[in-house]
Parts: C-alpha cells; structure tokens; sequence
C-alpha cells in the first residue's frame, strides 16, 4: 500500500479511537469500544475519503462524515452475527458471545444513533440531502439482510436474487459512502451518482468475495469462522452455482447436507467443500468478481477529474481484490 493510502487509513484509526461514544452504563458503551478496537479494514471510510479527495486535497473535513458510515457498518456486524449465530469477528469473539444477546442488541442501537451524530458534522446546507441518501442506504441494508436469511430457508435461489439481495445487504453502503466523499466536495449530482454506482459494483464484487473467503480463506487471517456461510446453509454465490452445475450424484449429496438438521459442523463443511473443488467453483467465483470489479475500473476510468486523485482510488480497489481477510 502507498504512503498516501497508509496515511488516510492511519487517521482514521486514530479519528476512530479517538471519538467519544459514551461511558455509562459501561455494558452499553464498552462492546462498541471493543468492536471498533479489533480493528477491521475500514473500507467504508476510506471511500468516504476518496471520494472527497477525487475533488478536494482537504480530506480532514470529511473524516467525521467517513467515521458516520464506519460506525454505521460496526453497528450491521454487530446485529448481524447474532442474526448469522457468529462465533468469531475479526479474530475476536462476537459481542453476543464475549456479553449477552441483549447487549449486543442495545448497543448496536446506540452505534446506529451515534452514526447519525456523526453525519450531523455535515455542513448544514448539505444535511437534508446526506440523511435522504443515508435513510435510503440504511433501509436497503435491513431488506438485503432480512432476504439474506429467508433465503436460508430457501431450497432454490438464482443467481439474479442472489445478485439483489448482495446489491441491497453490501454492495449500497460502499456507493453511499463513496457519494457522500463526493457530495461533501460538492462534487457535481452526475459524478456523485456515476460514484455510487462505481461503488455498488465494486461492493457486489466485494460481497462476492466474502462468500469465497468464507469457504478458502486460512483461518488465521480471516478473523471470521471458516465454513460458516456452510454451515447456516447461506445461500452463496458458491452454493447457487454448485447446485446450477451439479450432476445427479452431487445434487443429491448437496441437497442432504441442506436438509440435515444434525450434523457434525467440520464434516459439512469439508463434504461441501469437497463438492466446491469438483466444480471447479473457485475460479468461476473469482471471474465474477473480475466482473465486478472491472465494471468499477471501467466506471472510474470515464469520471472526469484528474488522473493523480484518480490513481489513489485505483490504487485502493487493486488492494481490495488482493484482500485475505
Ligand atoms: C464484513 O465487512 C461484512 C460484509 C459486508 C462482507 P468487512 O469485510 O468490510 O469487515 P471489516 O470491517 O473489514 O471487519
Ligand atoms: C454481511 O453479510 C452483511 C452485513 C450487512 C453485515 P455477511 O453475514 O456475509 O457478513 P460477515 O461475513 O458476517 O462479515
Ligand atoms: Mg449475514
Ligand atoms: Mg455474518
Ligand atoms: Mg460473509
């Protein structure tokens, strides 16, 4: 990673660590402490600063904003692995498990709240506009995890469901955040909507790539639970095309480890896993995610501000793809 990219990130650590989000009661406020401490790629914010930087050098007046949807993408993790029943996140154990159920539920709420504190750094002129952006986003994160978990009870999903509910639960926080950079720059209403969708395509290829990850990732890099999405019978890109291309005998054996209800966990995973490779779904995944990405490139390629603050954002996606964890 370049100095440059290094720098923003390290500031937004450090932003982060510094920000005060309430001290009492402490079962309220230490969990979003721990959460945020674990650290985390801080991808959201870093778009948020990108976008700034695209039209703008000052980025310090976008770090408040760029913490908003930080906090705003914990609070998600934090429901969403007592909704995923997530033992592990980013090496750590989950809030739900580490305290109870009920603290994980109330101070995610809080976290939300102190997002939208967050967003209020907004120059006044431009609030009205960042809320109906953000209220938008947040709701479509909410129908993308609700469909996510009715399609785990869903025998058959395809890839264009798939591909929707993705957009909705990942891929329109990436191209909110990316759009609220823009918009704070006040960067023109084409470029910020030519952004969002730039940054919807790269969140698709993203999400894409968890789902491989939580298949092949190595376990002492992921900081999540190996097998997971397995387990839970998530329905993945990987598992759609598995069962797209399965032969008879896979299918069978596919469909039985879907139906079980007691199983061994690790022997699930490996029989599953085993299916993967024999479909060769790593590679198809990987193309999808290439697709995804390029559509990203090719999007930043045609926005017209110059190639130097371009480079930087470029330059943070090539990162992206290479990601272990
Ligand atoms: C995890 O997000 C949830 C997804 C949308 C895939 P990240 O992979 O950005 O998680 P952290 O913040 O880096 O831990
Ligand atoms: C993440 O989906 C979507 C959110 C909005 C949190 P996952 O359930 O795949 O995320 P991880 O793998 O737990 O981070
Ligand atoms: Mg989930
Ligand atoms: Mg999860
Ligand atoms: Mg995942």
């Amino acid at each position: 990673m370049t100095h440059e990219l290094k720098k923003l990130l390290e500031n937004v650590d450090n932003a982060l660590k510094a920000h005060k989000f309430g001290v009492y009661p402490a079962e309220l406020y230490d969990p979003i402490q721990y959460i945020l401490s674990l650290g985390g790629k801080r991808l959201r914010p870093m778009l948020c600063l990108l976008g700034y930087q695209l039209y703008r050098p000052t980025w310090q007046h976008a770090l408040k904003p760029a913490l908003a949807v930080e906090v705003f993408h914990n609070f998600t993790l934090m429901h969403d692995d007592i909704m995923d029943e997530a033992p592990l996140r980013r090496g750590q154990e989950t809030v739900h498990k580490k305290w109870n159920m009920p603290v994980a539920i109330l101070s995610g709420d809080v976290m939300l709240v102190r997002a939208y504190d967050l967003l209020l750094d907004m120059p006044e002129h431009l609030l009205r506009k960042t809320l109906m952006h953000f209220n938008t986003c947040a709701a479509e994160v909410c129908e993308g995890q609700q469909i996510d978990m009715n399609f785990e009870n869903r025998a058959l999903v395809s890839e264009e469901e798939y591909l929707h509910m993705i957009r909705l639960k990942t891929a329109v926080l990436l191209g909110f955040s990316l759009r609220l950079g823009a918009l704070l720059a006040e960067a023109s209403e084409e470029d910020q909507e030519k952004l969002y969708e730039l940054g919807v395509n790269v969140g698709i290829g993203f999400q894409l790539m968890d789902d491989l990850l939580d298949v092949y990732a190595d376990q002492g890099k992921f900081g999540k639970q190996v097998g997971g999405d397995i387990i839970a019978n998530k329905k993945t890109f990987l598992l759609i095309k598995a069962l797209e291309n399965a032969n008879p005998a896979q299918k069978e054996k596919l469909e039985n480890w879907l139906r079980a209800s007691q199983f061994d966990a690790a022997e699930k995973v490996t029989a599953v896993t085993d299916i993967y490779n024999e479909l060769n779904i790593r590679q198809l995944t990987e193309n999808k995610i290439q697709f995804f990405f390029d559509k990203g490139f090719t999007a930043l390629e045609s926005l017209g501000v110059s190639e130097e603050n371009k480079a930087l954002l470029r330059e943070f996606f090539q990162e992206l793809i290479k990601r272990e964890k």
